[in-house]
């Protein structure tokens, strides 16, 4: 595995630890032992780590890459990609409005959709996606997206971002 794919597997692993921390708080609110306002802060991390840190890499580098090289890409799986990334924003204002509101239940049925729908998504790119990059680039044309992910996670703040990772593991 290059240090591109590296990169963006090792951010799928902490997404996926901020699911199951998530919903632990939930099924503690639920039971009574924690207060829901502790929610918003895994709200900012799926906004702040995973969308923009995360899926900004795929979506402004590694997926544009993919699609110029690979026609039937840009109009398949990786459309799909694109697709699944606006739906998360969607189910995530959602999400936040139900907390708002104090609606528990509910936003904790709505939390599950988005957990699972999040994880189909990072299996389809670990298992398929990230593969076929591999595939249709060089090495040197992965160092050079390795590149753009750190220039990306720079401009974006890397100590902010070590801080999101530190607070999820
Ligand atoms: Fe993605
Ligand atoms: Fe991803």
């Amino acid at each position: 595995m290059n240090q591109a794919i590296e990169l963006l597997d090792k951010e799928h692993k902490f997404i996926l630890t901020a699911i199951e921390k998530a919903d632990a708080l939930f099924n503690s609110v639920i039971s009574g032992d924690s207060d829901i306002s502790g929610m918003k802060k895994f709200i900012e991390f799926f906004r702040n780590y995973t969308d923009k840190y995360h899926h900004q890499k795929e979506e402004e580098i590694l997926f544009p890459e993919m699609s110029k090289r690979n026609e039937l890409l840009e109009d398949g799986v990786i459309k799909e990609m694109f697709e699944n990334h606006e739906d998360f924003r969607e189910m995530m204002r959602n999400i936040e409005s139900e907390i708002d509101n104090n609606n528990v239940d509910s936003a904790y049925k709505l939390f599950n959709e988005y957990s699972e729908a999040l994880k189909d998504h990072i299996a389809v790119e670990d298992d398929e996606v990230f593969q076929m990059a591999e595939s249709l680039m060089s090495d040197d044309e992965m160092d050079n997206i390795y590149f753009r992910f750190l220039d990306n996670d720079r401009e974006l703040g890397d100590k902010e971002k070590s801080d999101m990772e530190e607070w999820i593991k």
